[in-house]
């Protein structure tokens, strides 16, 4: 009997050590098996699995783009249609990636949050009927879309706190930078600038132009200044006033005497045969902030003279302009206005630049449709928290140049 119950208790033992055997048997696989996987030792093996687990990243899926808002009474935005599928970005606009879908249309998608992108114009107000959309998905990006400088912005933007996840503005440091004009390098079609640090060519020494010299000669008036808004931030009325005391500046439109209508060739052509200067005075003082009147004036043979928030050595290649900040007194910038003025030599050395660059403009919905495409930018979650520090603080009051 008390055989039996021993050799019991020897079955049960050699039971429980089977079984805790078994057990630590297990254990050891299971940690063998996570060494063996983990990246130490196997780290090529897990990116080509990951890899061949994805869809074949080459083949872009359509991307959808909302404009929720109008731009300034435009639903389209400046496009030439309601809706525009990947054949009209690709022909029309020459995106480089155009597999995008843009509409205005509210129920081109069946439900506000399937759209990729949702597009709000900052420099009006939400309209009262169609304010913000109800439904929000964490995939979707709200874009902040704005060409005017801050002070013209007509949202509140301390109520928008996180809001945002893209920004679409002048301003170089934008996720999608939205600017007025572009400088195209002619010989490799490159798009150079604007740019934080454009690779500018060297100007020659010596550059000849008949046409401008002989221009150049039947130029009898310093400057012209196309102006509607009189009293800005940037205090340019002060600065023309200034110059006004020391040599004649033609001002047209609302602030001044003289007219001509938008459009009017005349208007243009005389800025070719009349006018030395042009002066393209920028309302604020912002980073990277100029407008289309800068851009139109590198269309006429006439040398613009600059004065704005700007780097300008950002937006246009060196002696293309004369920048008002450069300078420390009116009269400083005054001399070297008359100077250039009348040094034919000089004056057409300022147009060295063409012979490299052309004007192009370029239309902002390629790079949104281009970053939608982004590898990675949907995996990524990103949004502005305070939105209006960001865009507020790239403007100042001050401007370097005393009067
Ligand atoms: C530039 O060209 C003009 C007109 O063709 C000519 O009169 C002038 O002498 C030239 N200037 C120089 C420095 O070659
Ligand atoms: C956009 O921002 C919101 C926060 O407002 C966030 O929940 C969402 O995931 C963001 N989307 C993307 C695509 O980054």
């Amino acid at each position: 009997m008390s055989m039996a119950v021993r050799s019991g208790r020897l079955i049960c033992g050699s039971r429980g050590a089977l079984l805790l055997f078994l057990l630590i048997l297990v254990g050891t696989l299971v940690i063998l098996h996570r060494v063996v996987q983990s990246p130490l030792f196997n780290q090529y093996e897990i990116l080509q699995d990951h890899l061949e687990r994805q869809e074949n990243p080459k083949s872009l899926v359509t991307r959808t783009i909302l404009l929720w808002t109008d731009f300034f009474g435009d639903p389209r935005w400046k496009l030439s249609w309601d809706t525009l599928g990947p054949q009209e970005l690709r022909d029309e606009l020459r995106c480089p990636v155009y597999q995008c879908e843009i509409s205005n249309q509210h129920e081109f998608l069946p439900a506000v949050e399937l759209y990729d992108a949702i597009v709000f114009h900052a420099a009006e107000m939400f309209s009262l009927l169609r304010p913000v959309p109800l439904q929000r998905s964490p995939h979707q990006a709200y874009v902040f879309a704005v060409m005017e400088p801050p002070g013209e912005t007509k949202h509140r933007l301390d109520d928008e706190f996180g809001f945002y996840n893209l920004t679409m503005t002048y301003r170089l440091d934008s996720d999608v930078v939205w600017p007025y004009g572009q400088l195209i390098d002619t010989e490799t079609g490159a798009v150079v600038a604007p740019s934080v640090s454009p690779p500018w060519r060297k100007r020659p020494v010596a550059f000849n132009d008949s046409v401008i010299w002989n221009l150049w000669s039947g130029k009898s008036k310093m400057a012209a200044w196309f102006v509607s808004h009189c009293e800005t931030l940037s205090k340019r009325e002060i600065l023309a006033n200034r110059l006004q005391e020391i040599f004649d500046v033609d001002i047209y439109g609302k602030c001044g005497t003289l007219r001509c209508a938008r459009g009017d060739p005349h208007c243009d052509e005389m800025l070719d045969t009349d006018y030395l200067f042009y002066l393209a005075f920028e309302n604020s003082l912002c980073d990277d902030y100029v407008t289309e009147k800068l851009f139109d004036a590198l269309h006429r043979n006439i040398i613009p003279v600059v004065f704005g928030g700007a780097d300008y050595s950002r937006i246009l290649p060196t002696h293309s302009y004369i920048d008002a900040n450069r300078f420390e007194t009116v009269e400083d910038l005054a001399q070297h206005l008359s100077f250039v003025g009348g040094d034919p030599d000089e004056y057409v050395s300022y147009f060295w630049w063409r012979s490299y660059y052309r004007l192009v403009s370029t239309s902002p919905f390629c790079d949104l449709c281009a970053l939608l495409h982004v590898p990675g930018f949907s995996h990524k979650t990103q949004f502005y928290g305070d939105i209006q520090s960001w865009w507020f603080n790239s403007c100042r009051l001050e401007s370097q140049i005393r009067w």
